[in-house]
């Protein structure tokens, strides 16, 4: 059965749609800016007028969505710009429901993006206080659905955030807003080129009080039952390619739609090795994204969405 292409297309388990994808953006303030992240060449941060153009190539591509980060004017103690109305996150989600019409459009809830200190939420006596940090995240969810946010996806981990965003946003008359729920988030290296991306390494500690130890497997399996139980409607698991096991075992418990994030250390391998010569860029993104959907993933965040939409 493997002897001709036609014979290995039809006995295929595994089929990419470019609908999988969500591609991760990055949006910052200004006008026509579009800086290349020197960790992940061919990633940008974009001011809003270039975030549209490349939402509409997103669009035109028929990837399944966007994922947006913000990087603000300014960062402060209060992470405000992460739940201020006309936040850069808020301003570049009207923009797109504008003028890219259909394409669906999710915002990442944090603070670290936020935070002059860069965690996750807000400090008392030295580390993030899990409860103090929840309101902010109702407040940025709320005002990321507000301005037009098709799904909202809180990624700081702090225990009950589902609850308290799902409870924001029903008072307020969205209770059609999705809850996509970085449930099993782990304390990754994984990482590294993002918080270049979004300006967001923490500036003393780390995040191993909050995120997952990577050596955990059954306390997934609880996190994700949680936020299910506080009312999440799409679950993730990050990083993907280290945690396909975790993957599947999500896939095979919960009965929700399951996403999985090819993070920006993921990303930034493939494209370096590749850029030596080492590896064929083209067949392991495609390898690497199968083995992802094959774990149990129907939806992957990925940096790489625009080229495989092409290569498929
Ligand atoms: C914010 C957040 C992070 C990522 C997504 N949302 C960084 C972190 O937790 O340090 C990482 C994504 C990537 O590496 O591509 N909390």
């Amino acid at each position: 059965m493997r002897a001709s292409e036609p014979l290995r297309e039809l006995v295929r388990e595994t089929r990419l749609e470019p609908s999988n994808f969500i591609l991760p953006l990055f949006v910052c303030p200004g006008e026509n800016v579009k800086r290349e992240i020197g960790a992940m060449p061919g990633n940008y941060q974009m001011s809003i007028d270039q975030l549209v153009i490349e939402c509409r190539e997103a669009k035109s591509l028929a990837i399944g969505g966007v994922i947006l980060f913000g990087i603000p004017a300014r960062k402060d103690e209060q992470a405000s710009g992460g739940y201020d109305p006309e936040g850069i996150v808020q301003r570049a989600v009207r923009a797109i429901k504008a003028e890219v019409p259909g394409l669906v459009v999710i915002t990442d809830v944090c603070n670290c993006e936020y935070t002059s200190h860069g965690h996750c939420g807000k400090i008392v006596n030295g580390d993030v206080d899990n409860d103090a940090s929840l309101e902010w995240l109702a407040a940025s969810a709320l005002t990321h659905a507000q301005a037009g946010a098709d799904i909202v996806a809180p990624s700081d981990m702090m225990d009950g955030r589902v609850a308290a965003i799902r409870q924001r946003l029903d008072e307020n008359g969205f209770s059609n807003t999705p809850i996509l729920s970085y449930a099993a988030k782990y304390a990754s290296g994984f990482y590294g080129p993002f918080r270049e991306a979004a300006e967001s390494t923490p500036q003393f500690g780390d995040r191993r009080s909050y995120q997952m130890d990577p050596a955990n497997a059954r306390e997934a399996m609880r996190e994700i039952e949680l936020d299910l139980h506080e009312g999440a409607d799409m679950i993730m698991v990050k990083p993907a390619m280290p945690y396909l096991d975790i993957i599947r075992m999500a896939r095979d418990r919960f009965e929700v739609p399951l996403a999985a994030y090819q993070v920006s250390g993921e990303f930034s391998m493939i494209v370096a090795a590749a850029s030596n010569g080492w590896v064929d860029r083209e067949r392991i993104v495609i390898e690497s994204l199968t083995s992802i959907k094959r774990a149990g993933a129907n939806t992957i965040l990925t940096y790489f969405a625009k080229e495989a939409a092409r290569l498929l």
